[in-house]
């Protein structure tokens, strides 16, 4: 597996709506972070897929390295 882009050392606060999907970017080079847009073509990475199950604010990892995918868990301030 490839080693992903660090898009930024802190997660990302999102506005998610319940029963909505995002399609978080694993890869750090979308242009959109946190989110997809199609960059990780070629690249050997897939999107996330995050089904909300309340409407809340989350948190998406932003440096990509987290250990429960797709949000932050605190490894960004260890890189
Ligand atoms: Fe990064 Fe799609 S652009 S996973
Ligand atoms: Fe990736 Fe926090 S931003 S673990």
């Amino acid at each position: 597996m490839n080693t992903p882009i660090v898009a930024q050392k802190s997660p990302y606060p999102v506005s998610v709506e319940a029963g909505k999907t995002y399609a978080w970017c694993t890869c750090g080079g979308s242009k959109s972070q946190p989110l997809c847009d199609g960059s990780h073509k070629g690249f050997g990475f897939t999107p996330m897929i995050f089904k909300a199950t309340k409407t809340e604010t989350i948190y998406f990892c932003g440096c990509k390295h987290t250990k429960t995918p797709p949000l932050c868990d605190g490894t960004h301030k260890a890189l």
